[in-house]
């Protein structure tokens, strides 16, 4: 990379100084390429939340904070939500180009060619409780994987990467689905490879041997829509966690694994899930101010679930993507009246009049209207947070794609303040 400014940084009490190159991306702030640092002044850099630093270089998603955009390879997420499908986004993310119609017809079979998973790897689900969360089941089945599928571990052959990929993104729904019927103790029901994919997926959750499951078109597109809004969001925190975990090299079931459970998390992918047990808990209308002023109040843990973001200090586009899906859905079901739509509308106009909310640029975001959505598709509240790492499984392969084809990939290793005691000696128990 050619540096585009460069910057001196001198220790004043030593007189040694570090002359640091910045870089210039396609597009968004400069970087500054500190790795001198330690050479030259015996310093590390001390950022804790990632607030200030870029952890890799990447091709695959832009992200404006300040003017609300989203750019998948350079596509606007608008356009993509508007024209394209998720599979065809998947194609998009991890191979960089949209593809032909051949191509895309070519992914498309080989997605739906691997659909199966292992009838042993089924069988784990019976070692869960039948209320186990849904995500400890997907992620303990995911890493599961690596002992089934020896036939393409190897991270440095491109083609093994490939045949991962295209299996890790054809059998997520599957897995996802054999944890929801294993919770609902209905059988398992095999995937359909002549439906589309997310036609597919919800076909697996919700048809029962004993009778035919009528697919609503509404449904689909919605899941369709979702899955393309969820699919990347850059260096986020469980795609930061798949790329730590893959840069030891480790087999890249056990790196989306780790992606999963860091999904988890209510600050991040959980958020969705928190979005509805929030707005049961206030209830109805009338109960919102009480609501805000305990998340307004710093001894309450409590936050406004689906606001707020670390990128995003303007609005989250995807949000407003999803607002209107929410209302096409619930309308084209018949449900427009949703008390639970009703409220959210509510709170979100509340809010954005709030100063507290308002000076600290707090706005909805991807999951403030996801879950009313999964709702209204019969999809229960415990699977959001899985239907978010179905869609981000495209993600996380991209990334870990980008980063083991990389020649100059490293094994990430951060360093600490250490704040702990200095060199002590051991005392013998009886002296303590
Ligand atoms: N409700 C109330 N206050 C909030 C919220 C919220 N949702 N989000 C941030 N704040 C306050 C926070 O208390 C702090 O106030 P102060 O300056 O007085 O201490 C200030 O805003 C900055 O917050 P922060 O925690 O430093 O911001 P962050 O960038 O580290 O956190 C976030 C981003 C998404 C974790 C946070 O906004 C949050 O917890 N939101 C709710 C959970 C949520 O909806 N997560 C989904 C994110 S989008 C999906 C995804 O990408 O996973």
């Amino acid at each position: 990379m050619t540096p585009t400014s460069k910057f001196q940084l001198t220790n004043l009490s030593t007189g040694k100084t570090s002359e640091l190159e910045a870089y210039s991306p396609t597009v968004g702030s400069d970087v500054l390429n500190i790795a001198p640092l330690q050479k030259d002044l015996g310093l590390f850099t001390y950022d804790p939340g990632f607030m200030s630093t870029a952890a890799c270089e990447s091709k695959i998603t832009y992200i404006d904070g300040d003017r609300g955009i989203l750019l998948y390879r350079g596509y606007p997420i608008e356009q993509l939500a508007e024209k394209s499908s998720f599979l065809e986004v998947s194609y998009l993310l991890i191979y960089g180009e949209l593809p032909t119609k051949l191509q895309l017809d070519a992914f498309q079979n080989s997605i739906m060619r691997h659909t199966m998973i292992n009838e042993s790897l089924l069988r784990f689900y019976n070692g869960f409780h039948y209320d186990a969360h849904p995500m400890a089941q997907v992620s303990a089945v995911i890493a599961s994987m690596a002992a089934f599928y020896h036939d393409s571990l190897d991270i440095h052959n491109a083609r093994h990467r490939e045949i991962f990929a295209h299996r890790i993104i054809a059998k997520i729904p599957t897995i996802a689905a054999a944890a929801y019927k294993h919770i609902l103790g209905q059988p398992f029901i095999y995937p359909k490879n002549d439906l589309p994919y997310c036609a597919n997926l919800l076909n697996m959750f919700f048809a029962v041997p004993c009778e035919q499951y009528r697919l609503e078109p509404i449904a689909v597109q919605a899941l369709d829509l979702l899955l393309i809004l969820h699919a990347d969001h850059e260096q986020n925190a469980s795609t930061s966690t798949v790329r730590l975990a893959g840069s030891t090299g480790t087999n890249p079931y056990a790196a989306i694994s780790a992606g999963v459970a860091a999904l988890w998390g209510p600050a991040h992918g959980g958020a969705n899930e928190a979005v509805l047990s929030m707005l049961e808990e206030i209830g109805t209308v009338d109960n919102i101010p009480k609501f805000l002023a305990r998340v307004k109040d710093k001894q309450d843990n409590t936050r406004l679930m689906g606001f707020g973001h670390r990128v995003y200090k303007n609005f989250d586009p995807r949000a407003k993507i999803i607002r209107e899906m929410c209302h096409r859905v619930l309308s084209e079901l018949g449900r427009a009246d949703n008390p639970l739509l009703e409220l959210a509308l509510k709170l979100e106009e509340i809010a954005l009049h709030d100063e507290y909310f308002v000076s600290r640029k707090l706005y909805p975001n991807v999951d403030f209207y996801s879950g009313i959505i999964y709702s209204a598709l019969n999809i229960p509240r415990y699977m959001f947070t899985v239907m978010f790492a179905i869609a981000r499984t495209a993600g996380w392969v991209a990334h870990w794609q980008e980063m083991i084809g990389d020649p100059a990939m490293k094994i990430g290793r951060p360093r600490q303040l250490y704040t702990g005691p200095t060199e002590r000696t051991y005392v013998d128990i009886g002296k303590r």
